[in-house]
């Protein structure tokens, strides 16, 4: 895609997220800004961290993550449209010392291994190889750092019409299921220490809008969404689909730790003998 592309972009083409990156939206996860708040307070950052933000959108995290811990954030995204805007906003927020943004695959990170303190993906595993990603995002932690994700969940069991309008309709190959499901796949990663934080989807209710985007962003919104016909056409396929899934879904904040190496017996400090 070229910058062009990503400014007037096939939106009949564009997945709900970009599409919602498109008019405006800043937080696009399903537990909106509390999740963020939930991560930022199970993360203990502290100044001067290096931190990855993996599928990071127009980069809202990355920057409240700079201005409130003066942490330096590399933000990576797949997407041309999502990495323009959060170049964009990043310029914008005045803190283009401390994030820096580049493109990246959740599976394939182009980084070294324990190259930063603390690695988050919020709401990026389940549109791949999940088991994968999770591994990546171990890899990519130091011994000793954390890892922190946010995940769609399903709260109770959907209904058949709400699961095939949801994971069959708005977002065809995304894969999720319970809480236990995470545990498994971030635990079979590598992790220890495991937290969970969960809640309701509320990015797509009235009040869990105006919450994450406030009334002037709500408006914005509004008012790009109404602008073309293309936008209307889009949006008034996808809300009512999303709201038969919104009573079954939630989120999930896993937050984890890389275990320190074990230290190889034959490295080992020599026991010391005991002084007398
Ligand atoms: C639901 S949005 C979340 C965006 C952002 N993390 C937020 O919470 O606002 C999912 C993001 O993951 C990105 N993404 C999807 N597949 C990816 C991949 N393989 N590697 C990196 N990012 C990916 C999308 O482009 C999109 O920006």
């Amino acid at each position: 895609m070229t910058t062009n592309d990503t400014r007037r972009p096939d939106v009949k083409k564009l997945d709900p997220y970009a599409f919602f990156a498109l008019l405006g939206k800043r937080v696009i996860h399903p537990g909106g800004r509390r999740s963020t708040d939930q991560i930022m307070e199970l993360g203990k950052f502290s100044p001067g961290q290096r931190v990855l933000d993996v599928g990071c959108g127009v980069a809202t995290t990355a920057i409240g993550l700079a201005q409130r811990f003066d942490v330096s954030v590399t933000a990576v995204d797949i997407s041309p449209l999502m990495l323009a805007r959060a170049e964009r906003n990043v310029r914008r927020a005045g803190v283009s010392d401390r994030v820096t943004v580049s493109h990246g695959d959740i599976v394939d990170l182009p980084f070294a291994d324990g190259a930063f303190d603390c690695v988050i993906a919020e709401a990026v595993t389940m549109f791949v190889d999940r088991e994968r990603a999770a591994r990546e995002l171990v890899r990519v932690t130091r011994p000793g750092g954390w890892v922190l994700a946010t995940e769609f969940l399903w709260r109770r069991p959907p209904s058949p019409a709400a699961r095939e309008a949801f994971l069959g309709q708005v977002c065809p190959g995304m894969l999720f299921d319970t809480q236990e499901d995470w545990e498994r796949i971030y635990g079979g990663a590598g992790l220890s220490e495991l937290e969970y934080r969960s809640g309701p989807f509320e990015m797509m209710t009235v009040r869990g809008f105006l919450a994450d985007e406030g009334v002037v962003g709500a408006t914005r919104f509004m008012a790009r969404g109404l602008s073309r016909a293309s936008y209307v056409r889009k949006l008034a396929w996808t809300v009512p689909r999303v709201a038969r899934a919104v009573p079954y879904l939630g989120y999930l904040v896993v937050a984890g730790r890389r275990p320190h190496e074990a230290v190889p017996t034959a490295l080992a400090p020599a026991a010391q003998p005991a002084t007398i």
